[in-house]
C-alpha cells in the first residue's frame, strides 16, 4: 500500500488521537463522496494510529464496498460464512450480528463476549485490516476494545523478549473468537496436534517496518518445540502482559461509526450485550501478508507513536 506525503492543506478533515497507545478519530470525511486526498489521509492515519474511527457515515453496501476497494484488497473468507449469508447479494460484506431471522442467525459472533484476538490469525496469510460499520446498536454493551501490540512488544520484559526470539506459535483454527466450533472441525484435546498455521511471536509490520507482538488468540495456542506445560506457561505470561490496561482502548459505538483496525499490530475483543437487544454491523476484511520478522535495526526501533509515549513516561 503506498502513502501520500503531500496531503493538500485545504483538506478540511481533522485527526484526533483517542488513547495513549493507539486510535484516532477522523472528522469531516464522507466516505460515500471521498476524493483521493481523503483516501490517502485515511491510509496514512491507519499506519500512524493502528485503529481509526470515522463517525457519522450513511453507507449502502455497494458504497461501503466501493470505499473498501480504495483502501485495499477485499477478502471473502469462506470459513466466516454462516448459512443465512449465502444468499447475500454482496459476499464482501460479512454481517456481525446476534439478530435471527426465521430462527437462523443473520450474521456471526452472536451477543456473548468475544475474547481477545487478531482476525484470521488461523490462516497462513491473515488479514491486514478489518472494518466494522455500525448499522444497529444495543442500548448498552457491545463495546469493542483494542490493544497495541507495538507497545506490548516494546515493553515486554527482557527475559521474555529473549525467550520468544525466533519462536513460533501455532494458531489453532478450530474455534472462532466467540468460542464456537467452526464447521468441519472437531474439538481440540491436545494443542500440540491441533490444526493451524505457525506464525512468529514477533512480526515486522510490512508497511510501517516496526516490530509488534503477534499472539492471535489464546485458546489452544502452542509454542513450537516446547513441552506443553512450558508452552502454556510461556504463552500465559505473554498474554498477561499483552492485555494489560495501559495498552488498550475501548470504543463505545454510535450509529454510523466506521471503525478500521490493523490486525498486524493490534488485538481486539468485544463486550457481551443483552441477548434481547439487536446489534448489526456490516464488516469488510482486507487481505494481508504472511507474518514474518525482518530483523533489521529499523524494525527494532518502536513505532513513532509508541516511541513518543514511552519517552513521555
Ligand atoms: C470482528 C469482531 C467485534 C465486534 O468483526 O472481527 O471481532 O465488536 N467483532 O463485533
Ligand atoms: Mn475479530
Amino acid at each position: 500500500m503506498s502513502t501520500t506525503a503531500n496531503i493538500p492543506s485545504a483538506d478540511p478533515c481533522t485527526i484526533t488521537p483517542l488513547a495513549p497507545a493507539l486510535g484516532a478519530r477522523i472528522d469531516g470525511l464522507r466516505l460515500d463522496a471521498i476524493d483521493d486526498a481523503g483516501i490517502a489521509t485515511i491510509r496514512r492515519a491507519l499506519l500512524d494510529h493502528s485503529v481509526l474511527l470515522i463517525p457519522g457515515q450513511t453507507l449502502t453496501d455497494p458504497q461501503l464496498i466501493a470505499f473498501g476497494r480504495r483502501i485495499g484488497d477485499l477478502d471473502v473468507s469462506p470459513l466466516a460464512y454462516v448459512d443465512g449469508q449465502r444468499e447475500r447479494e454482496h459476499p464482501e460484506v460479512l454481517i456481525v450480528s446476534n439478530v435471527k431471522r426465521d430462527g437462523q442467525p443473520i450474521g456471526v459472533l452472536g451477543d456473548a463476549e468475544v475474547v481477545w484476538h487478531s482476525d484470521n490469525s488461523y490462516r497462513e496469510t491473515p488479514l491486514s485490516y478489518s472494518l466494522l460499520y455500525a448499522v444497529e446498536l444495543p442500548p448498552s454493551g457491545g463495546e469493542t476494545c483494542f490493544a497495541s501490540m507495538y507497545l506490548a512488544w516494546a515493553t515486554l520484559p527482557a527475559d521474555l523478549k529473549a525467550r520468544v526470539d525466533g519462536l513460533e506459535i501455532k494458531h489453532d483454527m478450530t474455534y472462532n473468537s466467540a468460542g464456537v466450533l467452526r464447521r468441519g472441525f472437531s474439538h481440540v484435546t491436545d494443542p500440540v496436534t491441533a490444526p493451524g498455521p505457525w506464525h512468529p511471536v514477533v512480526r515486522t509490520h510490512p508497511e510501517t517496518g516496526h516490530d509488534a507482538l503477534y499472539l492471535g488468540r489464546r485458546p489452544n495456542a502452542y509454542a513450537r518445540g516446547l513441552a506443553i506445560e512450558e508452552s502454556e506457561a510461556l504463552i500465559d505470561a505473554l498474554w498477561a502482559h499483552a492485555t494489560g490496561e495501559r495498552f488498550t482502548w475501548c470504543h463505545r459505538w454510535q450509529l454510523g461509526d466506521v471503525l478500521i483496525w490493523d490486525n498486524r499490530c493490534v488485538m481486539h475483543r468485544r463486550n457481551g450485550f443483552d441477548p434481547e437487544a439487536r446489534r448489526i454491523m456490516h464488516r469488510l476484511q482486507f487481505t494481508g501478508d504472511r507474518p514474518e520478522r525482518r530483523g533489521e535495526a529499523a524494525a527494532r526501533a518502536p513505532h513513532p507513536r509508541i516511541h513518543g509515549l514511552l519517552s513521555r513516561e
